[in-house]
């Protein structure tokens, strides 16, 4: 009999029927107050997957079985994910090294942009990490995301990596830059707007089924993808490319345009995510549930400017803060349309139109030149 640890004590309450892996995983999918030895006794009939009985939440097929395909842009972009396979440590940093310990190699401002950006992401991607692993994954009950919401957690394992190997290698001080979310008020700020969002789906109880349920799961889904990966991120980012593009910290700019590639597969697919939820599942669209939503999006986007005033007290780079106004509310914009709301500031242009290429990474060799090669893995699948 196969009885994972947690069922055991409920599988010895039901010793007549046969737990195979289906029934098992059936039965653990059960909210535990619905959970009875009827239910494990229905679930030992159970049918072979069947493609238009599966669901992105609230699903009754068995999530063990990733065929036959339902959502076939999940796993396209699984595919694409690890087609973009990179590790921090390939990448050189001598010359960082040497401009950073150069006492004239950099301004002040520069060098506050540097501690800042790393400041806010050591912590962010461990926050996206647990929010992915112990909160949005088992609330998906369609096996194609969950196997893109797997390489989303290794990738930002590798930004926590990378971010990690760059304080190392510049000799910062790693309690400052590691404290620095519950130290610097612009960085607290806005991990304390997505704290909220992460618990209410990390809560061990949280189930979903019900209307308030799965808009509490969908509100947070569009919080991480559009919010946190597709807003908060794109201050720093920008700033770090600028740098890169001035040739000044060329292998931290070349891993953030990596970072970048990743971050931008994550939020296109939670944007797919969210819409193929909102499809499955109309009456969760309510017009006080899009207030809401756009409530968010304003404080998300007043968050990441005050962040953008703090990181750029002066002008430096060529960038100063309010032209983070527009490109925040550019950005702002777009991700609303995606999800089906209206833009929320009309007519709002892309200051930052390198950005853009910046993103689309897969032409030739990387941006700033500190190798050769076009990183990217494993994207053909010709064997003649
Ligand atoms: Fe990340
Ligand atoms: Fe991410």
């Amino acid at each position: 009999m196969l009885v994972w640890e947690e069922d055991r004590g409920r599988a010895a309450a039901a010793p007549s029927v046969k737990a195979t892996p289906s029934v098992v995983a059936d039965y653990r999918r059960a909210p535990a107050e619905t959970k009875s030895v009827t239910d494990v006794a229905a679930a030992a009939s159970a049918r072979r997957v069947n493609v238009a009985d599966k669901r992105i939440i609230n699903g009754q097929t068995d999530v063990n079985q990733l065929v036959p395909f339902k959502y076939k842009w999940a796993w396209e972009k699984y595919l694409a994910t690890c087609a973009n396979h990179w590790m921090p440590q390939e990448v050189n940093m001598s010359r960082d090294i040497a401009l950073w310990k150069d006492p004239n190699g950099l301004s002040d401002d520069e060098r506050r942009i540097i501690k800042r950006n790393l400041g806010f992401f050591v912590t962010a991607d461990s926050l996206a990490a647990n929010n992915i692993t112990l909160g949005t994954y088992r609330h998906i009950t369609a096996p194609e995301c969950r196997q893109f919401l797997l390489r989303q957690a290794f990738e930002e394992a590798i930004h926590t990596h990378a971010y990690q190997y760059i304080v190392e290698s510049l000799g910062l001080d790693e309690s400052e830059i590691f404290n620095a979310y519950h130290e610097v008020s612009s960085i607290r700020d806005k991990d304390e707007f997505l704290i909220p969002f992460i618990d209410a789906i990390m809560d061990p109880h949280f189930r979903t089924g019900t209307m308030e349920a799965d808009q509490t799961l969908l509100k947070s889904l569009i919080v991480f993808a559009c919010l946190m990966e597709g807003l908060f991120f794109y201050v720093g980012f920008t700033q770090i490319l600028a740098l890169g593009r001035q040739n000044k910290m060329t292998g931290a700019a070349e891993q953030y345009q990596y970072i970048l590639r990743d971050e931008s597969m994550h939020c296109n697919f939670g944007i797919d995510l969210i819409n193929a939820i909102k499809l499955e599942n109309p009456h969760l669209w309510t017009p006080a549930f899009r207030d809401e939503i756009t409530q968010l999006f304003m404080k998300a986007v007043d968050l990441e400017y005050r962040y953008a005033e703090d990181t750029m007290p002066r002008g430096v780079l060529g960038l100063n803060a309010s032209m983070f106004k527009g490109y925040l509310r550019y950005i702002a914009n777009r991700r609303a349309t995606q999800i089906g709301l209206e833009a929320l500031f009309p007519n709002e242009e892309n200051p930052f139109p390198w950005m853009s290429e910046m993103i689309d990474l897969k032409k030739e060799r990387n941006f700033f030149e500190t190798r050769v090669i076009d990183y990217q893995t494993g994207g053909a699948l010709t064997w003649d």
